[in-house]
């Protein structure tokens, strides 16, 4: 699986002639499961048709700021361009555009996109060899490095000029190859294995009935979306859910009952990095399940109940330089009651979320967190999409292990 899977690869064109390779680049973008969009400058459409690029890109080309059907009324939104995308990728990138880049001239659409991305850059210059050993050129590459932008040096080889020597783009399959190393090198969690448990339990009552609960899994999900994107193996252990599975490379595996979650994540607790509980597991179950749905004979029914095994708690007691955060959902007294199952549980730290908070806890979109670590530190986040949460997490979870 390409570390470019499911990124959104803004694609940069500029008017050499190996913009007519740009058709391959996007090809092969596309094949590792990016999405990709590409502006151009208005030269470039001289070297390959916006046609080609947006036919296989399957999205508008764009080299102007206004819409050319309507010139008057629209323009294009070169900030909301710049924020859409993962990475973005000059290539290939003439003396002329580098100089703007470097100087901060945007007299184009491209250049105008290049400044309001926050994404990281990369460009790959194309140009004839004298150009490309030009002090002036060699200035501008040190600065757009200097300014954290990644430069995938040209090749050596015959040149449109007929000149033989430096300033061949790199073959797009050599870009590809270098942007994924690149990114896969920066990923903070590159080499981890992450269990993560999400959802609710459900605890059979006979054949038809269950106890369960609200967790709808989303917050679990996203945490391994999360983990995924941060270059980790995932495994995710889930009780019943409708979402599917974020990726096809994290390891889902579905379960029911709390003993199921409880079997799945005391197999793999002992060969993973990081393991966070994020399941709303039932505490208790029927002490019997019956096999034939209950019929209602009487007025009252007792249902006995049994206690479930504490699977975060367990992975605790086994923990050995895992690193393991558990969750908290409260009602009351939050604070010390997560405290103490911090302690008790043996977590590197715990996500405090309480239902007393608007939008927080279970079935929403959003989640209010607060995160107690076992130094007693107690540091509070706003509310937020349970993706931007998820990453809060993460990004928690990454400072620890980079201490
Ligand atoms: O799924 P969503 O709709 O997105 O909702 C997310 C959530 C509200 C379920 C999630 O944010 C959350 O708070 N999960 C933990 C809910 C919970 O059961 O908390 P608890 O305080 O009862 O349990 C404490 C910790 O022990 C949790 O990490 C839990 O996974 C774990 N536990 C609890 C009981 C048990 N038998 N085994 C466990 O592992």
């Amino acid at each position: 699986m390409s570390v470019l899977s499911g990124k959104k690869i803004l694609l940069g064109v500029t008017a050499g002639i190996a913009a007519y390779k740009t058709a391959f680049l996007v090809r092969l973008f596309i094949k590792a499961g990016a999405q990709v969009k590409v502006v151009m400058t208005p030269a470039a459409r001289e070297f390959v048709t916006p046609l080609t690029l947006s036919t296989l890109s399957k999205n508008e080309v764009i080299s102007s700021f206004t819409k050319e059907e309507d010139h008057k009324n629209q323009w294009n939104n070169h900030v909301d361009l710049g924020l859409w995308a993962d990475l973005m990728l000059v290539a290939p990138a003439t003396a002329n555009t580098l100089s703007k880049m470097a100087t901060g001239n945007s007299d184009n659409f491209l250049l105008a996109t290049y400044l309001s991305a926050k994404c990281p850059v990369y460009f790959a210059p194309a140009m004839d060899l004298d150009m490309y050993r030009h002090p002036s050129t060699k200035e501008s590459f040190e600065k757009l490095i200097s300014f954290g932008n990644v430069m995938i040096p040209a090749t050596s080889g015959e040149l449109a000029s007929g000149l033989s020597g430096e300033g061949r783009m790199a073959e797009p399959e050599d870009i590809l190859n270098f942007i994924e190393a690149h990114l896969a090198e920066s990923l903070p969690l590159r080499n981890k294995r992450v269990l993560i448990t999400a959802g609710p339990t459900y605890e059979p009552i006979d054949p038809v009935r269950f106890i369960g609960n609200h967790s709808s899994g989303k917050m679990g999900y996203e945490l391994a979306a999360a983990a995924h994107a941060a270059g980790a193996r995932v495994i995710l252990i889930s009780g019943p859910t409708h979402l599917p599975n974020p990726h096809k490379d994290i390891h889902l595996i579905r379960v029911q009952s709390a003993r199921e979650m409880f079997v799945a994540a005391t197999k793999y607790f002992p060969s993973v990095d990081i393991a966070i509980a994020s399941a709303a597991v039932s505490d208790y179950r029927p002490r019997i399940s019956a096999a034939q749905k209950i019929k209602k004979t009487s007025e009252v029914m007792e249902l006995e109940l049994v206690k479930n095994p504490d699977i975060l708690a367990t992975l605790g007691s086994g923990k050995k330089d895992q690193v393991l955060v558990g969750f908290a959902l409260e009602t009351e007294n939050e604070e010390e009651n997560a405290a103490s199952k911090l302690e008790r549980k043996n977590l590197d730290f715990i996500v405090l979320n309480s239902l007393n908070d608007k939008g927080a806890g279970f079935k929403t979109e959003t989640n209010k967190i607060k995160i107690l670590f076992r130094n007693g530190t107690l540091k509070k986040f706003d509310l937020k999409p349970k993706e931007e949460v998820a990453r809060d997490i993460l990004n928690e979870i990454i400072e620890l292990i980079n201490e």
